[in-house]
């Protein structure tokens, strides 16, 4: 038996909308950090004897969870089955997305066992591919610190590579949990009605290759002026194309407006860009800032989060047993 352990990630520059939905392939590439291990999911793989068995958070797993198990059947040339159960960890129940963390441990517990077992040895680029087929953002956090899911053309060609390495970034994610809701309409949904009926997504598509240009290289540099403003930029243009779908999507709530207008009042009052806000999809707040700014982001959530996880930047998955 194989167990690993893998966390979250927050994308700065979205990923909304796939053009094969298929083989999950997405309309444009998207980056991320990963999320330190305050916020985990563990997986426990092995294999079966005639049928896989795959529990999710001690319930029976959905179709999304058995794509996987068959694709790597198909795509890795083995006839074997898999028992797996994954749990999340965090420190609250509900409304932090918590599926990227559990398909990415999923995703490398199959790997390493197939590699022990089977001395099948599966590449990173690989095990990204594995958890893209559970939940397309899974894909990224296979891998440690700024991550880019390339978006592809096809199931090869689409996966995750790392843009710079956790020790290297000196930013933090202040998440606020403003609600403990379920979200009413999933991202597959929601985002596959967006492509469908949005004006404004087909002019985020035009943009939104300068953008990634711009926080690939911010983030290399250790520019995180440009990364926080342009984070927020992608984050609003995300939720704007959300609420301009027929019928309108909206995943913000009071709070998550009420940190905003924070956000932006802190920067304007120090005359530069201390804390970038940024929303997935769900009311509860990221605020990316410097570690050293990490208290003054904190404070920003006084009397509207229920709690607040101070985030580092995340090493990506590893093997626990
Ligand atoms: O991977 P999914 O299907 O859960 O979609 C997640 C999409 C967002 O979290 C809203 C944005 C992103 O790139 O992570």
């Amino acid at each position: 038996m194989v167990k690993a352990i893998a966390t979250p990630n927050i994308a700065l520059v979205k990923y909304w909308g796939k053009k094969d939905g298929q083989n999950m392939l997405p309309m444009n590439n998207s980056i991320s950090l990963t999320l330190d291990e305050q916020l985990k999911c563990i997986a426990d793989a092995e294999f079966a004897d005639e049928q896989d068995e795959f529990v999710v958070n001690g319930k029976p797993a959905n179709a999304d969870a058995y794509r996987v198990l068959e694709y790597v059947r198909k795509t890795f040339d083995t006839k074997k089955y898999f028992k797996i159960i994954s749990d999340t960890y965090f420190p609250v129940a509900g409304g932090l997305a918590s599926s990227a963390a559990g398909f990415a441990a999923i995703a490398f517990s199959i790997a390493k066992l197939l590699g022990e077992e089977e001395g099948i040895e599966l590449t990173i680029t690989e095990i990204s591919m594995i958890a893209r087929m559970g939940s397309g953002s899974a894909c990224r956090s296979v891998l440690g610190g700024a991550v880019e899911w390339l978006a592809g053309n096809s199931d090869e060609t689409s996966y995750a590579v790392q843009l710079v390495p956790f020790e290297e970034i000196g930013l933090v994610d202040v998440i606020g949990i403003l609600s403990h809701e379920e979200k009413k309409i999933s991202s597959r949904a929601g985002m596959q009605q967006t492509v469908k009926t949005s004006k404004l997504y087909l002019e985020r598509m035009k943009t939104v290759g300068k953008r990634l240009d711009i926080v690939r290289k911010a983030l290399k540099e250790g520019d995180y002026e440009t990364v926080l403003i342009e984070a927020m930029k992608d984050s609003d243009n995300m939720h704007a194309c959300m609420m301009d779908t027929k019928p309108p999507l909206s995943y913000l709530n009071e709070k998550s407006l009420e940190t905003i207008k924070r956000v932006n009042m802190l920067n304007e009052r120090e005359g530069r860009i201390v804390c970038g806000y940024t929303f997935d999809a769900g009311p509860n707040a990221h605020i990316i800032t410097e570690s050293k700014n990490a208290a003054e982001a904190e404070k920003l959530f006084a009397g509207i989060a229920d709690e607040i996880i101070v985030s580092e930047i995340g090493k990506g998955p590893r093997k626990i047993l």
